[in-house]
């Protein structure tokens, strides 16, 4: 099973966030805003956790997760969610990438370039690389960096569940 497969067919919605924690990050939607600017594309959107912390009429949320997409448009009446990729000023994959494998992220990466502005929030560092279900593929900075030049922001959000910080990077 590719991870692609895994996340299409989780019906029950596991993983998005460490169990039974919502948001386990601290001050989560404060660091989204000052990230992102304008209209916003999240990219790998789950259950619509996030999109509460923008403006309905800019932003639109998209997964590959069919039943991922039910619960988003049940709990966020007012958003819009999608299958397909939009245009927005900025694309925003938060704890995504690190579930992309690294034979598939080049193609990945060009479609995020072209977007105005490119937000990528995870935790990263290779050592927190682990096989399991769904597997993940975390990174250093530079790796993303490699592919879109030195971050212009990097804000630190409080991730006490891995005891570290997440890292949410603006290009
Ligand atoms: C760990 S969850 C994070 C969800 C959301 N960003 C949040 O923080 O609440 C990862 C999400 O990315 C989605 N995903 C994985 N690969 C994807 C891809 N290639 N394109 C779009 N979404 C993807 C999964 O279905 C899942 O909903």
């Amino acid at each position: 099973m590719t991870p692609d497969d895994y996340w299409r067919g989780n019906a029950r919605l596991e993983h998005l966030t460490p169990i039974g924690q919502r948001f386990p990050e601290v001050g989560l939607f404060d660091a989204l805003r000052q990230a992102c600017r304008g209209s916003v594309f999240e990219l790998g959107c789950g259950d619509g956790r996030l999109s509460a912390a923008f403006d309905p009429e800019r932003y639109t949320g998209m997964d590959i997760n069919p039943a991922a997409l039910v619960r988003a448009r049940q709990s966020n009446p007012g958003h819009r969610f999608t299958t397909e990729w939009q245009p927005a000023d900025t694309v925003m994959a938060y704890t995504v990438l690190l579930h992309v494998p690294d034979d598939e992220l080049p193609a990945m990466m060009r479609r995020l370039q072209a977007y105005p502005r490119i937000v990528i929030g995870e935790i990263m560092g290779r050592r927190w690389r682990t096989p399991g279900l769904p597997p993940v593929f975390n990174r250093e900075r530079a790796e993303y960096e490699a592919f879109l030049g030195p971050a212009r922001e990097v804000i630190q959000v409080p991730y006490p569940y891995y005891g570290t910080d997440l890292e949410l990077c603006a290009w």
